[in-house]
Formats: C-alpha cells, structure tokens, sequence
C-alpha cells in the first residue's frame, strides 16, 4: 500500500489545527500509521527541501520551517500521495479550492504563499526520500 509524508506546518500548530487537518485525513479513509512531533533543524529541512535550494523563497522557507514545531505524519492508502495533495490544494492558500485544508483554513497572512498549513510528499520517489528523513527509525 502507498505511503506519503504529511506535515503540519508551524503556522499549522501555532493555529491548533493539527487535529482538523488528521480528522480530514482520517474522514476521507487513509490511515495514521506513525506521528510525531518534531523540532525540525537547517540539516533536516536543507534535505527535505533540496530541490528549492538557491530559489529566492529558500531561506525564509526554512526559517519558517525552523519557527515552530512541526507534525509529521506517516499515512496510508492506495494512491495517498496524490489524494492528500488533492485533501490540501495548491500551494497558494488565497486561491486554493473550498473544500481543501488550504482553501478553508489557509490565507495570506502577509507571506503570500508561505505559510500554507500542510506539506505533502509529491511522487512516490519524494515520499521514499522524505519519509525516511522525518522517521528515520521506521
Ligand atoms: P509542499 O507540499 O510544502 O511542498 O507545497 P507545494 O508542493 O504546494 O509547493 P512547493 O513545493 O512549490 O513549495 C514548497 C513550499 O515553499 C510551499 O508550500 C510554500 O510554503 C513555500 N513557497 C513556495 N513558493 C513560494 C514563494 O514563491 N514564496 C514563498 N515565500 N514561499 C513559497
Ligand atoms: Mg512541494
């Protein structure tokens, strides 16, 4: 069965909206399989976000990743990956579909796109890479 990384972003917890962001997961029917909190270092998040390394939005990315706390989430189900990423909606939470996680509970909070609530792993081979570096014991 397929697996995805999800990440509640720091924005997301400060808002205390991990619960709502699992209960939609679990409502749609995938499954929790692992979960925790993290405290994510440059070392983790130079990693998991390595293909936006020398992009103009990189430092304050990772600054904002290093803000706050982070959950992360090991979910499952048959085509998950593309399932949560259709759960969350585009990147941009201002023009994001009602209906997803950024479209209901995401807005410009004068960062434009970056504080968008959730991360989902893009392609089997991301979800691969990055589950690995956020449960490096499983
Ligand atoms: P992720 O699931 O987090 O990877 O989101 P995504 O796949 O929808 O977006 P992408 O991988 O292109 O960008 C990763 C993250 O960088 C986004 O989710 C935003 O938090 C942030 N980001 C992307 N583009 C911009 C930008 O133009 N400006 C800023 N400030 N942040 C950006
Ligand atoms: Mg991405």
């Amino acid at each position: 069965v397929q697996e995805t990384l999800v990440l509640v972003k720091p924005d997301g917890v400060a808002r205390n909206l991990t619960g709502e962001i699992l209960r939609r997961i679990e409502a749609k029917g995938y499954q929790l399989v692992d979960i925790r909190l993290v405290e994510a270092d440059r070392d983790l998040l130079g990693n998991h976000y390595e293909e936006h390394v020398g992009k103009p939005f990189y430092e304050p990315l990772v600054e904002f990743m290093e803000s706050g706390p982070v959950v992360a989430m090991r979910v499952a189900g048959n085509r998950v990956i593309e399932g949560f990423r259709t759960l969350a909606g585009t990147t941009d939470p201002t023009t994001a579909a009602p209906g997803t996680i950024r479209g209901d509970l995401g807005r410009d909070w004068g960062l434009a796109v970056q504080q968008n609530l959730v991360h989902g792993s893009d392609s089997p081979e991301s979800a691969e890479r990055e589950l690995a570096l956020w449960f490096p014991a499983s």
